[in-house]
């Protein structure tokens, strides 16, 4: 297969988003946009990802030099328009022989399958291929120009358009994918005598035409090409990701009770035959196992859920839990790095941060898992078949023994031997008759 390299264009100011944050690293599915944009192009075969970032955004290279290294930016100063901005990738791209997919770091809902015609059309003779789509309002997008014979001739962008061009519907989504020495000799050859001034991308179709170039469009849905320029326009872009989500997941064999209530992240694994009800919102990093339960109002996010678990109502799961299986989480428990043995349970009220539980371990009301000292996290080790009874603090670091009992109300700071029982409370006093007395004082009691 020929190599393959992608350019995501991530230069522009995203001024209308109006957030001190770049407007690519806000999230889709919990995903920073940039990602998502990454994830496709890796996901469609490329080897090599340049990220084209503005100096006004550091945090936008920051970002990804973290993911991919500091060779994988090119920085685009000042930006002057798509055709520049794939340029800039140029240097960084030297010495690389192969296709070039250049896509946005904006429209996150593109992926691999959205940008497979294009490399099966390049694949199939085609020297440049540009995805494009039938817009219900072709309004801004550049419009695909077509020939007489049908064959894709150039584009035209909308403020540079004549009325006749204006209505067509045929719209460019940006993305395109051509060999890298075509790409780069084309875009040398763009000039900036257009309505805004810019050297745009979109020229390069017109030229490889002139040259007697097999340049082709293909259509995908324009719900997929959907971009970002606004707080209204990511709301609108998670909906749609998030109702894909439900859809999928549902097809695989997912119970939804209320669907539309249910929020997934990019990377959420359900196995068939799990029940989720409703208002139900999954973090990143969560896998679910078959036969598990996650009951209304739950929070999960980084935690693994293993076979026929129940969690919930009203459980949160945060980085690091691991459920085992059959065991129970219940409402108002939280938590964190912790292990839960097969079939333990924690049914209501308590924090279990930073520790390990084992089988068959019940864990009462009010268990609180002291895990912080201010400075430090300390681990606390619950045994196999242990019982914690309600309202005991651990302060950790600690472990209670395998088979071990703690009475209720306890703060144990010191380890408690397997099988023994361990409590710490004052001594139960008593004053027989006191109540009476006491009431008999207050005349008008009754
Ligand atoms: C562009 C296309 C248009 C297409 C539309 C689809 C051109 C000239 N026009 O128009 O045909 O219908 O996208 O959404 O290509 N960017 C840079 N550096 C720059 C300018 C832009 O990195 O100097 C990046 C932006 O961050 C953005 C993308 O390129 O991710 C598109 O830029 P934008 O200004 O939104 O292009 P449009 O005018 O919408
Ligand atoms: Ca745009």
């Amino acid at each position: 297969m020929t190599d393959r390299a992608a350019v995501i264009l991530a230069a522009g100011h995203g001024t209308r988003m109006k957030s001190p944050t770049p407007k690519v690293l806000h999230a889709v599915g919990s995903r920073a946009m940039v990602d998502r944009a990454v994830d496709a192009a890796e996901a469609a075969g490329c080897t090599r990802i340049i990220v084209v970032a503005g100096t006004h955004s550091p945090e936008v290279a920051d970002h990804v030099a973290r993911r991919l290294g500091r060779d994988a930016v090119a920085v685009q100063d000042p930006p002057l328009g798509t055709g520049h901005a794939v340029l800039s990738a140029q240097s960084a791209l030297e010495g690389f022989v192969g296709d070039i997919l250049v896509t946005y770091a904006d429209t996150p809902l593109l992926d691999a399958d959205a940008f497979k015609p294009l490399f099966d059309a390049r694949v199939a003779g085609a020297d440049l291929a540009v995805l494009g789509f039938e817009a219900a309002d072709a309004g801004a997008y550049g419009r695909l120009l077509f020939d007489a014979e049908g064959r894709l001739s150039r584009i035209v962008e909308a403020k540079d358009a004549a009325p006749e061009e204006l209505s067509v519907r045929a719209c460019n989504s940006g993305v395109l994918v051509a060999p890298a020495a075509l790409l780069f000799e084309l875009l040398s050859r763009v000039a900036n005598h257009n309505a805004k001034g810019e050297y745009y991308l979109t020229d390069i179709v017109g030229i490889a035409t002139t040259d007697g170039r097999r340049v082709e469009a293909r259509l995908v849905d324009e719900a997929v090409t959907m971009g970002v320029n606004s707080q209204a326009e990511l709301a609108a872009v998670e909906r749609a990701f998030q109702a894909a989500r439900r859809a999928a997941f549902m097809d695989t064999g997912v119970t939804l009770i209320a669907p539309e209530t249910v929020h997934f992240a990019w990377d959420t694994a359900i196995a068939p035959g799990v029940v989720i009800e409703p208002y139900v919102v999954f973090g990143g990093g969560v896998q679910v196992e078959a036969g598990a339960v996650i009951k209304a109002f739950s929070h999960l996010e980084g935690a693994h859920v293993r076979s026929g678990a129940r969690i919930g109502p009203y459980s949160r799961l945060r980085p690091g839990a691991d459920i085992g299986a059959d065991a129970h989480i219940g409402n108002f428990v939280e938590v964190k790095n912790t292990a839960v043995g097969e079939g333990a349970k924690a049914n209501h009220l308590a924090y279990l941060g930073d520790g390990a539980i084992g089988a068959h371990a019940n864990i009462g009301a009010g268990t609180i898992f002291c895990n912080y000292d201010g400075f430090h996290k300390h681990r606390t080790e619950v045994g196999e078949g242990a019982f914690v009874g309600s309202n005991t603090a651990l302060v950790a670091p600690v472990r209670v023994g395998a088979g071990a009992y703690v009475g209720s109300g306890s703060v144990i700071t010191a380890d408690v031997t397997p099988h023994a029982l361990a409590f710490e409370r004052g001594p139960q006093l008593e004053k027989v008759g006191w109540a009476a007395k006491f009431r008999a004082r207050h005349l008008d009691w009754r």
